[in-house]
């Protein structure tokens, strides 16, 4: 059972954070508390990475299961050494091309780490975020900062406080309200403990720019499938996940029929609509959002849409699915995951 507390919401400027307010932020993470901040990503509920008892309360406020490890935020690659064994010559050459950003390393931790963390697994995932807040309040801790998207387990992760604050008001002790989060999708997670490396989960850093880092990585576009039959890579690759409460239906372009079948029917659809000139009798029972037609101005949007859809209480979402490609591989990746049963 989580530990109900009182929720304080405090506005800062994503451009220039009053210290004040970052002060009182570090000072509740350095005593153990819970805070939603933003990152460039999506929002990130923190606790003190080497507080076990810390972390775990944030297992509790998300209901997330055990078994799924929590990324480590820190203000800097020399940072980012203290906390595991080894550091290759790649996780410098990643480190610096493209941290601060939204790119997880999986290296082997240390003892310092707790093992809560990383669900008793031996490696930790580690990044440096891209955000004046997030950053601001890791150089004032002065301590690595366990986080995951500021979500109830299993929902959609929050790209505003306002949803941080309708999935965990009463839960957490303080929520940072930095505005919309520019990103809008989650880091890729990189596995630096095999060669070639892996991604473990397709993110805003795409394959193409971390193949011109290192050569070659692994993407197992089937790697989503083997949850099912076998033991998780990463444990956050279970099936559903990121999901909307509605239900979910990606639609490839030209195939209009499950769109217009769905629309006809009396229950409110939500859609986002990637091609407006799609000609449909029955928008009346839709709501429709237009979705950028640029991969990065649609990770932005995504989630904000689905939540507003969500809000609206509609009980099916109709997707035009994005065109195949490596700037899309996120999108698809967790639209494919909101639709899974
Ligand atoms: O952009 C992001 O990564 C956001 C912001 C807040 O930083 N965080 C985030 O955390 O998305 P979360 O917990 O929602 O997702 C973390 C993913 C999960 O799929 C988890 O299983 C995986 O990273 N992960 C974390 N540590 C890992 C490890 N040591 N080995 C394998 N996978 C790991
Ligand atoms: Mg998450």
């Amino acid at each position: 059972m989580f530990n109900p507390r009182q929720t304080i919401v405090r506005s800062v400027s994503s451009e220039h954070p009053d210290p004040k307010v970052i002060v009182e932020a570090a000072e509740i993470i350095r005593r153990g508390g819970l805070i939603a901040f933003p990152t460039e990503t999506v929002y990130g509920l923190g606790a003190s990475a080497l507080d076990a008892g810390a972390v775990e309360s944030i297992f509790k406020a998300k209901g997330r299961p055990p078994a799924n490890p929590i990324i480590v935020h820190v203000a800097s690659a020399s940072a980012a050494r203290q906390l595991v064994l080894d550091w290759p010559p790649l996780a410098d050459r990643l480190a610096e091309r493209c941290w601060p950003g939204p790119l997880t390393l999986v290296l082997p931790k240390r003892p310092i780490v707790p093992d809560i963390v990383t669900a008793s697994g031996r490696t930790v995932g580690i990044r440096v975020p891209a955000h004046p807040i997030a950053l601001a309040l890791l150089q004032d801790a002065q301590i690595p900062i366990a986080a995951p998207s500021a979500n109830r387990s299993s929902e959609i992760s929050p790209t505003t406080a306002e949803h941080v604050q309708a999935a965990l008001d009463g839960r957490i002790d303080l929520i940072l309200d930095g505005g919309p989060t520019p990103g809008g999708l989650e880091s890729t997670v990189l596995d630096l403990t095999v060669d070639p490396p892996r991604i473990l989960r397709p993110g805003l850093v795409t394959i193409e720019e971390l193949d011109e880092v290192i050569g070659h990585v692994d993407w197992d576009e089937t790697s989503r499938e083997h949850t099912a039959k076998g033991p998780a890579r990463s444990p956050g690759l279970i099936d559903r996940h990121y999901a909307p409460r509605a239900k979910l239906h990606c639609v490839k372009v030209g195939e209009t029929s499950p769109v217009q079948e769905l629309l006809a029917r009396p229950n409110r659809v939500g859609w986002l609509r990637l091609h407006p000139e799609a000609v449909s009798n029955h928008t009346e029972n839709a709501v429709v959002i237009d979705m950028p037609s640029d991969p990065a101005a649609y990770s932005a949007r995504l989630y904000a849409a689905l939540h507003e859809l969500d809000d609206a209480g509609v009980d099916q979402i109709v997707v035009d699915l994005p065109p195949e490609g490596d700037a899309w591989l996120a999108v698809h990746d967790r639209l494919i995951r909101a639709s899974a049963k």
